[in-house]
């Protein structure tokens, strides 16, 4: 059973995330950390209570971390995810007791727990996992590897450089591509494949459950963003890429490149600048994901709300 954590900005597509992780047979999820990013760290953390409220999961421990990128200003992404960060439809109110300590002790104390090394999900920016990195350098022996959505080899979406995760925090971003754990990054070439169309989004609004009929008019309410805002026809379900490649590697393939982070850019801050043709000669450190398997991603997208609706 692979063990994971998942530090997220929830937002609609790292709900679908957290939903996989919650309702996949092959993982245990350890916990989950919040972290500004989509909106402010108060409303990405209250929208991870009323997530695992709805999903009747008060045993998964639950810590809120950083409100703002180590250097920079918080950038939030109200047009995609809109004012409360999950806009769409009305969740539960949280009915779960949230761990007190910071997100970066939470990781900390269960990564320590473990006999082996685990997996962490990182699906915002990455200024808890940054954070932990210099706090306790100790503990990267202790991961087996970061499976994170951000970055891109030719796709963008905040700028036309760089995407979201790693744009609103570039120093967290560096610090973490170059902390020398094994990284597969997930990044846009293929979640923004990783699409469920208006009709499937009905489709799964149509079963009116639990679960359901909350996660179709809240993927409706994204696709609807995405489709204004970049011309997409459906909604990426970025994050839940990232998950579901942990989850059912084969899903996408991979090819070990040089990665690196653009801090100073005028254009470009938060590219990740990614040596396709190994001009740089220097050391291939990511697993960059190039290509994806739409149809099995599907299938365990579809599975994931059908488990989750009867439980
Ligand atoms: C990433 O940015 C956020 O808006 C999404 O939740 C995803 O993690 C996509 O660029
Ligand atoms: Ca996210």
């Amino acid at each position: 059973m692979k063990k994971i954590i998942i530090d997220c900005d929830p937002g609609h597509d790292d709900m679908m995330a957290i939903m996989v992780a919650a309702a996949s047979g092959n993982t245990e999820l350890l916990g989950i950390t919040t972290v500004a990013g989509n909106q402010t760290g108060e409303k990405t953390f209250l929208n991870a209570q009323k997530i695992l409220t709805l999903l009747n999961r008060k045993d998964i421990p639950l810590a809120r971390g950083a409100d703002k990128p180590l250097l920079r200003k918080l950038v939030t992404a109200p047009t995609v995810h809109g004012i409360t960060g999950l806009d769409g439809a009305e969740l539960p109110e949280p009915d779960i007791l949230p761990c007190k300590d910071h997100a970066v002790e939470l990781i900390a104390d269960l990564i320590e727990k473990q006999a082996q090394p685990l997996t962490l999900i990182p699906t915002g920016p990455l200024t808890n996992i940054a954070l932990l990195f210099l706090i306790n350098p100790g503990i990267k022996k202790h991961i087996e590897r970061i499976v994170l959505m951000g970055g891109g080899v030719y796709d963008s979406n905040i700028t036309p450089a760089a995407e979201f995760n790693i744009y609103v925090d570039p120093e967290a971003a560096k610090i973490v591509f170059e902390s020398g754990v094994p990284i597969t990054m997930v990044g846009l070439d293929v979640t923004n494949k990783s699409l469920l169309s208006f009709e499937e989004i009905d489709k799964i609004e149509k079963k009116r459950g639990k679960v359901s009929g909350i996660v179709g008019p809240l993927l409706r309410y994204f696709a609807e963003a995405n489709r204004k805002i970049f011309g997409i026809g459906g909604a990426p379900i970025h994050d839940a890429l990232a998950v579901i490649s942990v989850i059912e590697p084969s899903v996408i393939k991979t090819r070990k490149l040089n990665v690196e982070i653009e801090t100073d850019g005028r254009l470009t801050r938060g590219r990740t600048v990614v040596d396709v043709y190994g001009v740089t000669g220097k050391e291939q450190n990511v697993d960059v994901a190039i290509e994806v398997d739409i149809k099995t991603f599907k299938e365990i997208l579809f599975d994931t709300v059908k488990r989750l609706d009867v439980l």
